[in-house]
C-alpha cells in the first residue's frame, strides 16, 4: 500500500494525504481488497457500496489488475451502487450502470445478479418504493463492509444535495429519488455535452444507509474540493454540507487526499 504524505486525525476521521491521486487510489484499492477479504474471512461473503464519478476510476482500473494477477476474487462479493440519474434510457452510456460495467464489472468475477444498481428506467409511480426496497436489499444482505465514497463540490455524497433541513432529519434519510442542485448539474454537463441535456432528478443511496456502513472510504482529489474537504471535516455538522454527516457515522470513517484537496485543512 503506498504510505500517505502525511496522516492525521480530524474530527474523529483517520486523513491520509497522498503526494499524488493515483498513490491514493492504489491505497483505497488495497483497503477495498481487504475488506473483501477479511468480510468473505469471516462472513463468507462481502458487501460493497460503490461510487462513480470520474474520481474512483483508477480505484477500479487498480481492483481490476489485482484480479488479473490473481490476487482478487469478487465471487463472494455484492455490489450497490450509491446512486443513478432518473430517468435515463437502459442504454444510456452516460447512465451508472454502464459507467460501472465499463470501469469495473467487466473486468471481474463478480456475479452479474450480484451487482445492485438503483434503476433509472422504473416508472414513476414505482420509484419511491424502489428506493424503499434497495434499503430492504441492503439490510437483508446483511449491510455494507465498506462504502466508497467521492464527494461533491458543494460537499454532497451520493446525490444527497445540500439541504436546510435540521440535522436528526438529514441522518435519517433513507435512499429515496432527489433533485440535483445547479452545481451537480453543471459539474455533469462535461459527460451530458450540454445543460439542457443533464437530467435534473436522480435516486441515492440515502445519508442513514450511507452511514451504517461497517467502513467508509471517501476520496477528494484537486483543489476544486478543498472546501468542500475542510467544511466536511473542520465546519459545523450540518445538511447544508453533506460531507459532516459523516462525522456520525456507525463505523470508522478515513479520507484519503491529495495535497491540493487537503490545503484548507491546515488552515
Ligand atoms: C457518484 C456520486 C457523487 C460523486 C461526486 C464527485 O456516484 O455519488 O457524489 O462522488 O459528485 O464526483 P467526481 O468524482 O466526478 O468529482
Amino acid at each position: 500500500m503506498p504510505a500517505p504524505a502525511r496522516s492525521l486525525e480530524v474530527a474523529g476521521a483517520s486523513v491520509r494525504v497522498f503526494d499524488s491521486a493515483p498513490d491514493a487510489c492504489r491505497a483505497a484499492a488495497d483497503l477495498v481488497a481487504e475488506a473483501i477479504r477479511s468480510a468473505v474471512r469471516e462472513r463468507g461473503r462481502a458487501v460493497l457500496g460503490l461510487a462513480t464519478g470520474s474520481t474512483p476510476i483508477p480505484v477500479y482500473a487498480r481492483l481490476a489488475e489485482l484480479h488479473r494477477a490473481g490476487e482478487l476474487s469478487f465471487a463472494d462479493v455484492d455490489t450497490y451502487n450509491l446512486d443513478e440519474y432518473y430517468p435515463i434510457a437502459p442504454t444510456d452510456p452516460k447512465g451508472f450502470r454502464a459507467f460501472m460495467h465499463r470501469h469495473l464489472f467487466a473486468h471481474v468475477d463478480l456475479a452479474a445478479n450480484r451487482a445492485h444498481l438503483l434503476d433509472g428506467t422504473v416508472p414513476e409511480h414505482a420509484v419511491d418504493e424502489h428506493a424503499a426496497q434497495y434499503d430492504r436489499w441492503i439490510a437483508a444482505d446483511g449491510g455494507l463492509d465498506l462504502q466508497l465514497l467521492g464527494i461533491g463540490r458543494n460537499g454532497h455524497i451520493g446525490f444527497n444535495e445540500p439541504s436546510d433541513l435540521p440535522v436528526d432529519r438529514a441522518l435519517a434519510l433513507p435512499t429515496r429519488p432527489v433533485d440535483l442542485h445547479p452545481a451537480t448539474v453543471a459539474d455533469a454537463v462535461k459527460d451530458f455535452g450540454a445543460e439542457a441535456l443533464v437530467p435534473r432528478r436522480a435516486i441515492t443511496v440515502g445519508i442513514a444507509p450511507i452511514l451504517a456502513a461497517r467502513s467508509i472510504v471517501v476520496l477528494a482529489f484537486g483543489p476544486h474540493k478543498a472546501d468542500a474537504v475542510a467544511r466536511s471535516l473542520l465546519g459545523p455538522v450540518t445538511a447544508g454540507v453533506p460531507g459532516s454527516l459523516l462525522r456520525h457515522a456507525d463505523g470508522p470513517v478515513t479520507w484519503l487526499l491529495d495535497e491540493t484537496a487537503a490545503r484548507d485543512l491546515d488552515a
